[in-house]
């Protein structure tokens, strides 16, 4: 993993070479905030941010990236779903930046919840014409001298849910997939996989939607040249080997729906009480 660059360490460099820059962010959220890593593309001096996060990060991020580039060269925010740790600072990127964002088709008619009337009216243009609304099989958007390649992630755990590729690092940008729960040092990459299972485990069984899902989307993946894995929480997967560990382990792993059973969905539990409910109030794994 390479140096940080900045006096704070906070940027990492994922990728440096011929003009062409992937750099994570791992220690901007402070306070009650998850941890999570945002990631910012540069080539040939466009840009493009991933996941960029909530109010939380949106002043730290945005001094980081105008070290590197103007406001007027960020082309895209690619949102992997909707969740506030991912784009709740749309608004803001709107407001002070031209960029577009792409994001799954489910979203787009949604995203505009957060913006409030006093920011939409100081855009140029209609909020909707800013957003990309990508259909389920994903796409290339052109980006820089090159493609990022919006690959699908359905379930996993959004109900619509992308992945960004880069081919010219070659980095996939998982987003909540290959997620652990890690305090300090997220920019270091995973070492010892087995040892780094406890940090994803829960984490992946309560979030991802089912063993198809997660075992569909790992097919496709192992098709791909992907040399590093990144998740938006924790450490990055490097190296061929260590995706491939990842990909055999998500593949077996049963979660989500697989999991459950009624004792999930048992309102006795939840506190409803009448002669019908009473007698299903049980212990539950979880
Ligand atoms: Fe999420
Ligand atoms: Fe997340």
């Amino acid at each position: 993993m390479s140096k940080a660059i900045s006096n704070h360490d906070k940027a990492h460099f994922l990728y440096n070479k011929d003009g062409h820059q992937c750099i994570q962010f791992s220690d901007l959220v402070v306070g009650e905030g998850i941890q999570s890593n945002q990631f910012l593309i540069i080539d040939n001096q466009r840009a493009a941010l991933i996941d960029p996060g909530g109010d939380l990060t949106y002043t730290p991020l945005n001094i980081e990236i105008s070290k590197r580039v103007k406001a007027n060269q960020l082309d895209y925010i690619f949102a992997s779903h909707q969740d506030p740790d991912i784009i709740a600072s749309l608004p803001r990127w709107m407001m002070h930046t031209q960029c577009q964002v792409v994001t799954s088709k489910l979203w787009s008619r949604f995203l505009p919840h957060l913006a409030s009337q006093f920011v939409t009216q100081q855009l140029n243009h209609n909020l909707d014409e800013r957003i990309i609304a990508m259909p389920d099989r994903g796409g290339a958007i052109a980006f820089g001298r090159s493609d990022i390649i919006v690959l699908p992630a359905h379930f996993l755990h959004s109900v619509g849910n992308f992945h960004f590729y880069d081919p010219v690092s070659k980095i996939l940008f998982s987003g909540d997939m290959g997620a652990s729960l890690i305090e300090d040092h997220a920019e270091q990459p995973v070492a010892d996989f087995e040892a780094h299972i406890p940090h994803m485990l829960g984490f992946h069984q309560r979030y991802m939607a089912s063993n198809k899902a997660c075992r569909l989307w790992a097919n496709m993946v192992r098709q791909m040249d992907v040399e590093m894995m990144v998740p938006q929480h924790g450490s990055p997967f490097v190296g061929r080997e260590m995706v491939s560990n990842f990909l055999d382990w998500i593949s077996n792993l049963a979660c989500g729906i697989d999991l459950m059973n009624q004792q999930h969905f048992d309102a006795g539990r939840a506190g409803y009480k009448n002669e019908l409910t009473t007698h299903l109030a049980a212990p539950c794994p979880t």
